[in-house]
Formats: C-alpha cells, sequence, structure tokens
C-alpha cells in the first residue's frame, strides 16, 4: 500500500514515486519507473540503500540489534525452539502443533541419505580440498539426481525439493569432512535427531558405538539456529537472483555455497579463529586493533563489523554464552577464548570502532565452540552452509511463489569507450 509520496527533480521535472510501508522497519520508495519517466538509473553498488525484494521471513534492526525470525526474537528461539522447529517456522510462517512437528522431521529424517552415485562424486576429490568445495560441487550435482523435483512451478516439486535439500546437508557435510580425513562416511541414522544424526555422521567410526553428548547436540543445534536465516544477505541474494532465472533449487543453494565462502561472508568464522589464533595471547591485541585501523594495511578484524548491526549481533551474544557451556559440557577450555573477549573489550572502548559502529558479529565466537566440539577450522563455513539451506530455501520458495516474480537483471553506469571502428592490424 501507498499512502505517501517521494518526489524526485529530474531535470527541471519533479516525478513522483509511491512510499510503500512494510509491518515495521523502513519504508520504501517503489522506483520501478523510474527508468521509464526519466531515462536515469539510481546508482547504489554494494546495494546499502537497496531492497530488493518483499519479504515475511526474516527482520533486522541493525541499530537496534534485533533479529525476528516469522516476528520471533532470536534470543529466544534459541533459547526454547530447536533448528528443525526454526525450518518449520520460516518455510511455514507460524509456529508448529507437535503433530505438525512430528511429521516434518520425520519427512526431513527419511530423506537423509545420499544416492549411492553422489557419493562416488567424493572421489574426485583431492583428500585436502575445502570441504566449502566439495559441498559445491556435490550440492550442484544433485541436480543431476532429482529430475523428478526440478519443475519449480509445481508446488510439490518446490517442497520435496526443499525438504531434500535440507535434509541432506548434513550428510554432505559430514561425508566432506570424513572424505578429508580419510574415514569412512557413515550413513545416517534416523533414530537420532537432525544434530544427533549430523555429529554422529561426522564423528562416528563404523569401529563402534556413538554417543551424542547431549550438551553438545543442544549446543550445535542452537548454533545452526543462529545461522539458519538472516534477511537479504550476499548469500540469500544469490540464490535469489539465481532462483529467478528459473534455475533449479538444486543449482540455487550451490550458488549460495559459493557465495557464503567468501572471508567478507561466511568464511569469517574460519577467519576469525585464525585471526584469534595468530593474535595468540591478549599482550598481542594492540598490535592487531592497530593494523585493523591502519587504513593501509588490508587487516581486518574478522567477526567484527556488519553491513546491517551497528549495534551488537544479537547472535554473538547468544554465541558467547554458548562457549562456556560447551567448554563446561566436554570439560575443555581453550585460551583463545580470554584473548577474543579481551579482544572484544579492547575494541568495543576504541574510538575507531565505537566511531565506526563496529561489533563482534555472529562468526566472533562461533569458531572457539565448533573447534571446541572437534571440527577443523576449515568445517566452519561449510556448518554455516549447513544451516543456512534452510534460509536459502524458505527465501527462494518465498520468490519462486510470488505471482509478481521476474527476473532480476540490473544495469549499470558504463564508463567505458563510447563506439568506435575496428582497426586492423597493420593499422595499430
Ligand atoms: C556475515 O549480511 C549478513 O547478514 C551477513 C551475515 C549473515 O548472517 O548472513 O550476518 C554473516 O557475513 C557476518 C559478517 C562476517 N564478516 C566479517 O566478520 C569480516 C570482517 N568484517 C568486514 O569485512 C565488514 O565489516 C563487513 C564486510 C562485514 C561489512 O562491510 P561494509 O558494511 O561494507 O562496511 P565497510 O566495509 O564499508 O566498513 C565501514 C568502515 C570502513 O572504514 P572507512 O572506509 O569508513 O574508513 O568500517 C571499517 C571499514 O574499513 N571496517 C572495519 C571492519 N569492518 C569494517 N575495520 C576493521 N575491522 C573490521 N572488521
Amino acid at each position: 500500500m501507498a499512502d505517501k509520496q517521494a518526489t524526485l527533480n529530474v531535470d527541471g521535472n519533479d516525478v513522483e514515486f509511491p512510499v510503500l510501508q512494510g509491518s515495521t522497519g523502513p519504508d520504501v520508495i517503489d522506483i520501478r519507473k523510474l527508468y521509464g519517466s526519466t531515462g536515469k538509473f539510481t546508482f547504489d553498488p554494494g546495494y546499502k540503500s537497496t531492497a530488493s525484494c518483499e519479504s515475511a521471513l526474516t527482520y533486522i534492526d541493525g541499530q537496534e540489534g534485533v533479529l525476528l525470525h516469522r516476528g520471533y526474537p532470536i534470543g529466544q528461539l534459541a533459547e526454547s525452539s530447536s533448528f528443525m522447529e526454526v525450518a518449520y517456522l520460516l518455510l511455514n510462517g507460524e509456529l508448529p502443533q507437535e503433530q505438525e512437528l512430528n511429521h516434518f522431521e520425520y519427512t526431513i529424517s527419511h530423506h537423509t541419505m545420499l544416492h549411492e552415485q553422489l557419493r562416488h562424486l567424493y572421489q574426485g576429490f583431492r583428500r585436502d580440498a575445502h570441504p566449502m568445495a566439495i559441498m559445491c560441487g556435490v550440492v550442484g550435482a544433485l541436480s543431476a539426481f532429482y529430475h523428478d523435483s526440478t519443475d519449480i512451478s509445481d508446488p510439490e516439486h518446490r517442497k520435496i525439493s526443499s525438504h531434500r535439500l535440507i535434509a541432506k546437508m548434513p550428510t554432505i557435510a559430514a561425508a566432506a569432512y570424513k572424505y578429508s580425513i580419510g574415514q569412512p562416511m557413515l550413513y545416517p541414522d534416523n533414530s537420532l535427531s537432525y544434530t544427533g544424526n549430523f555429529l554422529r555422521m561426522t564423528f562416528g567410526v563404523p569401529a563402534e558405538e556413538y554417543e551424542v553428548i547431549p550438551e553438545v547436540e543442544k549446543a550445535m543445534d542452537r548454533i545452526f539456529i543462529l545461522h539458519a536465516d538472516h534477511e537479504q544477505n550476499a548469500s540469500t541474494s544469490t540464490v535469489r537472483l539465481a532462483g529467478s532465472s528459473g534455475a533449479n533449487p538444486f543449482a540455487c543453494i550451490a550458488a549460495g555455497i559459493a557465495c557464503l565462502w567468501g572471508p567478507a561472508h561466511g568464511g569469517a568464522n574460519e577467519a576469525a579463529l585464525n585471526m584469534l589464533r595468530e593474535i595468540g595471547t591478549p599482550d598481542k591485541i594492540p598490535h592487531y586493533i592497530e593494523r585493523a585501523k591502519d587504513k593501509n594495511d588490508p587487516f581486518r578484524l574478522m567477526g567484527f563489523g556488519h553491513r546491517v548491526y551497528k549495534n551488537y549481533d544479537p547472535r554473538a551474544t547468544v554465541m558467547q554464552k554458548t562457549v562456556r557451556e560447551v567448554f563446561d559440557a566436554l570439560k575443555v577450555d581453550d585460551p583463545v577464548f580470554e584473548t577474543a573477549l579481551r579482544l572484544e573489550e579492547i575494541a568495543l572502548n576504541d574510538d575507531y570502532f565505537v566511531e565506526k559502529k563496529l561489533f563482534p558479529n555472529v562468526d566472533f565466537y562461533s569458531g572457539i565452540i565448533l573447534s571446541a566440539i572437534g571440527f577443523p577450522t576449515t568445517m566452519f563455513t561449510a556448518l554455516f552452509a549447513l544451516a543456512r539451506t534452510v534460509g536459502w530455501v524458505a527465501q527462494w520458495n518465498e520468490m519462486i511463489s510470488d505471482p509478481g516474480q521476474v527476473i532480476g537483471r540490473p544495469r549499470q553506469l558504463y564508463t567505458g569507450p563510447t563506439q568506435r571502428d575496428y582497426i586492423p592490424m597493420d593499422k595499430r
């Protein structure tokens, strides 16, 4: 609805654009008719002032550090919900009744196996391949196995491919880890929870029973909840753009995995722990703080800063609390946690970080927990991708089922040569 207008004066002419209001958050100026009525484009590299779509899934208030999934605060979901329940909520819009949740979990658990041919695909990778390279390849290859569910105009096809993607990501990620350490891949055990199944496929071996530690299962499930969805971030926007051409959902999620891998995005959890280990002891922190502030030094504090949050990332709050719970459950400690706490304290009292509103984000503490559980740093972003598949799939479904959906095709400000004639080689 638009009962407000915005006026733009272009070449001396006033042009009016409707201002659309959401249920909360900033209004948007609907400029869809801008080019047609002015012959001009907007210019917004990085989309810092651009809303790419309407969505009812996730709301972020970056100033206040608020994150809601279908209206429910992330802190409450992390405390009281489960990853499967959050997946149901994001896909369906409401919290499930117990029977609905049981049915959803049963459905997901009965899609956890991979086609045996897919398992052979791993053999084509080097043993030291980064798990994200394997995830990109294997998830993209799912397109070659499920021709029975790639008609995106069919709601039933969309539903089964969504369930297959959510169900198979733990199996794919665990298999990537097993392949990298030369251990046999385990088949899913559907008597376990979604997260328990993943932990067993990752850390279990055929030679003995694997016992899921409840506190670790809960911490891992909470980490999955914290990574489930996050509005129109780079990888979600990639999934939406790929999906807007009508590409099948498996190919779209593979595109999202590729984008998430970047160190400025999902790769930051791996980079953050590597950074903390490089810093080592708290006495080295001032040197790295100065490097982060030095315009001529490409070094940045990984796990700090965010395009949207100009306050503490609410996910980082939960993550920091979870570190202690996992340390206590596993009776481990890691001095890198003290270094992280001290780094946060110093940074949050430093004018540079205060003025630029740089706070810890979801990636700052997550690696400490994942490392304590036993994951190598190379697996951290694969775990992010596993969890974010729920958000990507929910966002993809929301886009595809929108009757007004069109292919995304941005324009540009052209700064290259204007037309000129070809010069034959002997005339150059
Ligand atoms: C995720 O979008 C999402 O929602 C992403 C995510 C999700 O759930 O999907 O939340 C997950 O990707 C979290 C972010 C993980 N990335 C990192 O932790 C990498 C380190 N952070 C930065 O690279 C940066 O903060 C970004 C990429 C996250 C955000 O960059 P922006 O919004 O483009 O901001 P910017 O680069 O323009 O920075 C603004 C200023 C700059 O200084 P000036 O040019 O204004 O002088 O702040 C500085 C930057 O140099 N700055 C940092 C910094 N982050 C920004 N300086 C030092 N260390 C940092 N970490």
